[in-house]
């Protein structure tokens, strides 16, 4: 595996790995990583991964600092997964000056759930991936479906700027609990870890009253019963709610009846860890 620590480096490397299939990652990789990356490599072509802490995905209360950088088990990781070439700038060729061209996420996309609870997220992840498209200048990339809005956010910005871009999504992997993987499990404690598998129980239970629901006041009632039950158990629940696969919106009445049309996403903190989760039904 080659690594490309500069745009330079990366542009010679890539001279002999062109068209490559894309992971971005910011490192700290487990086995969900591995298997975006696995998806890629099963495309045929070279495989590129990146590793880059992006500050602009952070607002200033953040983990930033405290991100787990463990670089040396990176590689190890993606050298056996097959990755061919590693791009990890630092800060400082990423950004050499202030990244002041941004891009702008789509109102009732970008700004929702996620966005709404982490102003200037998607714009930061938006932009990074911008940058890194046109540093990496890939015909595929690969992104988790773990990060379902963010994914929809990406696959809107290739389409609306007619980017040469083949976005797949892999699917979540979970562990044997059914704790979806995340970089962010690591930070909790035992007690907690123990505890973190409600997540994905209660959005499955809020999956199963709302694919029963026959009007949106039970919907309603389903989303407020499954932030109650994890604010019981002691989290605090950002949002528990069941939207439309297609555009993240509300469900409208006549979407109750449409199967194979919604989603539940979750976000809750157990502790000071934030976990988010999703599952389509
Ligand atoms: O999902 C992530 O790890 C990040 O948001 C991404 C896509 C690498 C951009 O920094």
């Amino acid at each position: 595996m080659q690594i490309a620590r500069t745009v330079r480096e990366l542009r010679s490397a890539l001279g002999t790995n062109r068209a490559a299939a894309f992971v971005p990652t910011m490192g700290n990789l487990h086995e969900g990583h591995l298997s975006l990356a696995r998806i890629a490599k099963a495309t045929g072509r070279p495989l590129v991964a990146s590793i880059f802490v992006n500050r602009l995905q952070f607002a200033p209360h953040e983990d930033f600092d405290s991100y787990p950088r463990t670089f040396e088990a990176d590689c190890d990781k993606l050298r056996s997964a097959g990755c061919d070439l590693l791009f990890a700038p630092g800060e400082r060729e990423l950004y050499p000056v202030e990244q002041t061209c941004r891009i702008t996420t789509p109102p009732g996309l970008g700004d929702v759930l996620e966005g709404a609870f982490r102003p200037g997220f998607f714009e930061g992840v938006a932009t990074v991936v911008m940058k890194l498209f046109g540093c990496v200048q890939p015909a595929v990339a690969v992104f988790g479906t773990k990060d379902y809005q963010q994914l929809m956010v990406v696959r809107r910005m290739v389409e609306q700027f007619n980017l040469p871009i083949e976005v797949l999504a892999g699917p979540t992997l979970r562990e044997a609990d059914g704790l979806a993987m995340s970089s962010r499990n690591g930070y909790l404690d035992a007690a907690q870890r123990a505890e973190a598998p409600a997540l994905a129980r209660a959005l499955q239970a809020l999956a199963q009253r709302a694919a029963g629901a026959r009007s949106l006041q039970a919907l309603a009632d389903a989303e407020h019963e499954a932030m109650a039950t994890l604010q019981a158990r002691g989290w605090k629940p950002d949002y528990l709610t069941v939207r439309r696969r297609a555009d993240l919106a509300p469900p409208q009445a006549a979407d109750l009846a449409t199967p194979d049309t919604l989603v539940t996403l979750g976000a809750a903190r157990l502790g000071t860890t934030r976990l988010i989760d999703n599952l389509e039904f």
